[in-house]
């Protein structure tokens, strides 16, 4: 990878931490995507009073992403004040096998930022649903 290293992504993730908006369940993430050229883009959960339009670090970090014109993700590092660290949800590891499926993924507490746990996006979704059949009707 181009410079940046795994330790370097979980600050960028960590940092990115600061500005979660998580008035509800005050469980602040930060993620950070590094992409092949070495490009950094990070996001933090954004929380609703409505709970279910919450959106995820992980994901508000791939939208950001991919609406910056990035692609070709080589890692993305989540950190959050969690045991061994977050592990991403179910709905992001939708999006992460979309658009980041060669990605690995490195998850740690905020407190122990040099303790990183590495998944791949496979493992953490195997067989996922990543295109639409061609003859759907
Ligand atoms: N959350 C994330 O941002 N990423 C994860 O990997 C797990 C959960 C957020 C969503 C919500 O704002 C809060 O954590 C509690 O679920």
């Amino acid at each position: 990878m181009a410079k940046t290293s795994k330790c370097g992504l979980v600050r960028a993730a960590a940092k990115a931490r600061q500005q979660a908006v998580a008035p509800y369940s005050k469980f602040k993430v930060g993620a950070a995507l590094v992409t092949k050229s070495g490009e950094i883009v990070t996001g933090a959960n954004v929380e609703s009073a409505s709970y279910g339009l919450t959106c995820c670090a992980e994901r508000v970090a791939l939208f950001n992403a991919l609406t910056a014109g990035k692609r070709n993700f080589l890692a993305v590092a989540v950190v959050a004040r969690a045991p061994g660290g977050p592990m991403p949800c179910g709905a992001c590891r939708q999006l992460l096998a979309e658009y980041a499926p060669h990605a690995r993924v490195w998850v740690a507490d905020s407190r122990a930022l040099y303790t990183v746990r590495e998944f791949s996006v496979r493992e953490l979704l195997p067989a996922a649903f990543i295109e639409v059949p061609k003859e759907s009707v």
